[in-house]
């Protein structure tokens, strides 16, 4: 898949799965909206990753989400790819699981305002 210039948001970009797909992406040319609780991590990474945004966000707080999304599209102008990785390790409560689950809906496409979607 070719990502040049694609707009991914990643969630849980500041380690683990989310921060080595955040890299590959940005090397392939992709344009990448950073996204965790951990602000200082984000900033400090996007100012290695070309073209990326670092925008500091709790996904298991709806307010913040959506405030995440309207950043993300006031920044590229779209949203054509989501990378919906944040997430937790199983000895953390199912409650987080859940709570976060509700809490992507703002980002599903079908909730964004058509202008902004591509096609
Ligand atoms: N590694 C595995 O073997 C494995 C297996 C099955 C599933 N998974 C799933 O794959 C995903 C990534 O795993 P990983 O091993 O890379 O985990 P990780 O290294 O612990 O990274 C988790 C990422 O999620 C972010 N995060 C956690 N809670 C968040 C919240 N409330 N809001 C925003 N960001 C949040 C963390 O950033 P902050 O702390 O900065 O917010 C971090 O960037 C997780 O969803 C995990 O459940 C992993």
């Amino acid at each position: 898949m070719n990502v040049k210039d694609k707009v991914v948001i990643v969630t849980g970009a500041s380690s683990g799965i989310g921060l080595a797909t955040a890299k590959l992406l940005a090397k392939h040319g992709a344009k990448v909206a950073l996204v965790a609780r951990s602000k200082e991590k984000l900033e400090k990474l996007s100012k290695e990753l070309l073209h990326s945004l670092a925008v500091p966000t709790d996904m298991t707080d709806e307010k913040q989400v959506r405030k995440m999304v309207k950043d993300v599209l006031n920044n590229y102008g779209r949203i054509d790819i989501l990378i919906n990785n944040a997430g937790v390790g199983y000895d953390e409560r199912l409650k987080h699981h859940a709570k976060m689950t509700t809490c992507l809906r703002p980002t599903r496409p079908d909730m964004l305002p058509r202008k902004f979607l591509r096609g």
